[in-house]
């Protein structure tokens, strides 16, 4: 007697193959058969007929942090087909915590990392809490080169000492304990913009024999975007360990129609021995806090003193000299945007801001963007979102289309006018660009965005459709399947993809939320 059995679908198994038709009998929150089950018993039975059955989503590229302590999660992920959130990236994450340092690091993510109780220190206390709460999709964990600086060193604009850096590498080592599944780097954020090569082939050394991936926001991917993204692959290659550069891109007009550049130097890399690969979220916009758009030195403290800085009209107007000019090393995201093309996406206190451009801001107020940009960061206590638009078609295209490319959506948990890959990414890729465009056939979208995903990050027992696997399941419409969530829009549901199941238990049905919190912690 089976817990639940899907009958009458197609299986897409998740390595590429093509989907045949077959049920899928779930027992004890793992996949117990796969075949023509016939009258097999079950205590539950879920007509799937006309549908595809396929593996669930490992999104490999999340700030999925501080969901699961959410009293209602939003169900933005997992109404797409994401059962497993790799959390950590861009170098942010809730642990390690110091005493002396832990504030500087809670004020930093305020606006992003809220719900928490931040009373942990390591990752094993934040795993214990969150499996206290329950997630709704299983989450790994990597372990964030920006909070291991907090740690040890807070917001200082300088290279760690030997100490220092002997206890970020003690600190990597505990959250491999822990369970870890690699560390995450963010090079264009506070602090982790501080550090220089050196120290970040010190920390993923620490790795090194685990099989665990660095995983890179890399330095620059706009004007420095080459030399950025050969740090990555030479830091994998020095410390001897696996790379994964996240969120690929050529963003910036002076780099559109160079994907096929940015991708060779992942295909040199692997030439050269290193296991390199790369994630991409299918979208012509990114999104980060509204803080990091300004220069490095203006993030040194924290939080407290950059928002002072603010308030100074002499750093102001210094301030505005450099979006001008530029700083060497400066990842001007901004300046490679255009005023115009940066949009609030989140905010606390002013809701009509939301959608609009700093330029339409700017008019309004009548003053320069770069006042309009001040004073909405510094009324926001410095929390909101932006949305930039930077990206060429042609190269999204390229990148997604690369067999060394998987899928991640980057998503960020807020709400207002998120960008649309937190509701929207994998129905897109499905749906938009593997039916519609013809970029790939579904069995390789799938493959990118379940096992390619859970290989690269040794989640075993994850990622296909076949006996003894997690029944981590998606059951969605080949030929309707798509994204609804749009830049104007964003908070839609997918269509055509009705029914999710995270470790056996139905955590979506019909296209709505069950409310069920199944999801596991996957330890490292
Ligand atoms: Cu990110
Ligand atoms: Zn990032």
């Amino acid at each position: 007697m089976f817990d639940l059995v899907l009958r009458g679908g197609r299986v897409l198994d998740g390595t590429g193959s093509r989907d045949v038709p077959a049920d899928v009998a779930i027992q004890d929150g793992k996949i117990a058969a796969v075949g023509q089950l016939g009258a097999a018993q079950a205590r539950e039975a879920l007509d799937v007929s006309g549908l595809t059955i396929a593996p669930g989503f490992v999104d490999v590229h999340t700030h999925s942090d501080a969901l699961p302590f959410a009293a209602d999660p939003l169900p933005a992920k997992i109404l797409q087909g994401v059962t497993t959130e790799i959390t950590g990236n861009c170098g942010s994450t809730p642990f390690p915590l110091e005493p002396k340092t832990a504030h500087l690091l809670r004020e930093h993510h305020a606006g992003l990392f809220a719900d928490m109780a931040w009373d942990w220190t390591r990752l094993s206390g934040y795993l214990e809490r969150l499996e206290a709460v329950g997630p709704v999709s299983n989450v790994a964990a990597l372990v964030g080169h920006g909070a291991l600086r907090v740690a040890a060193m807070g917001f200082d604009r300088r290279s760690p000492t030997d100490d220092e850096l002997r206890t970020m590498q003690r600190l990597v080592a505990e959250s491999l304990e822990d369970g870890a599944v690699g560390l995450s780097s963010g090079l264009i954020y506070a602090p982790g913009l501080y550090s220089q090569t050196p120290e970040l082939v010190a920390l993923a050394e620490v790795l090194r024999g685990s099989g665990r991936p660095y995983a890179s926001h890399i330095r620059g991917e706009t004007a420095t975007l080459f030399d950025a993204v050969d740090e990555a692959i030479g830091i994998g290659e020095a410390a001897g360990v696996p790379v994964q550069v996240s969120h690929l891109k050529a963003a910036g007009q002076a780099n559109w129609g160079r994907a096929g550049e940015l991708l060779a130097r992942l295909e040199s890399g692997r030439a050269r021995g290193v296991e390199v690969t790369g994630d991409v979220y299918p979208y012509d916009a990114g999104s980060t806090r509204m803080s990091a758009l300004l220069p490095p030195w203006c993030h040194e403290g924290g939080k407290g003193a950059l928002l002072e800085r603010l308030g100074d009209s002499a750093l102001r107007a210094r301030i505005a000299g450099e979006f001008e000019t530029g700083l060497p090393g400066w990842e001007n995201l901004a300046g490679a945007a255009g005023w115009d093309r940066v949009r609030i996406a989140s905010v606390e206190e002013n809701q009509s801001y939301l959608g609009r451009s700093v330029q339409e801001i700017a008019h309004e107020m009548g003053v320069e963007p770069l006042e309009a940009f001040c004073s909405v960061l510094q009324e926001e206590h410095g929390a909101p979102t932006v949305v930039l638009t930077m990206m060429d078609e042609a190269d999204i295209r390229t990148i997604l289309a690369h067999p060394l490319v998987m899928i991640g959506s980057d998503a960020i948990i807020t709400r207002g006018r998120p960008h649309p890959r937190t509701w929207g990414t994998y129905p897109r890729v499905l749906g938009h660009y593997a039916r519609d465009v013809g970029l790939f056939s579904q069995p390789e979208a799938v493959r990118k965005m379940a096992s390619f995903p859970a290989e690269k990050f040794g989640l075993s027992g994850r990622g296909l459709v076949v006996e003894g696997h997690a029944a981590d399941l998606v059951v969605f419409d080949a030929a309707t399947v798509n994204d609804r969530a749009t830049y104007e829009d964003p908070e839609q549901p997918p269509i055509g993809m009705p029914h999710v199941l995270v470790n056996g238990v139905v955590a979506v049905r019909d296209g709505v939320f069950t409310g069920a919190r199944a999801g596991q912690i996957l330890r490292g």
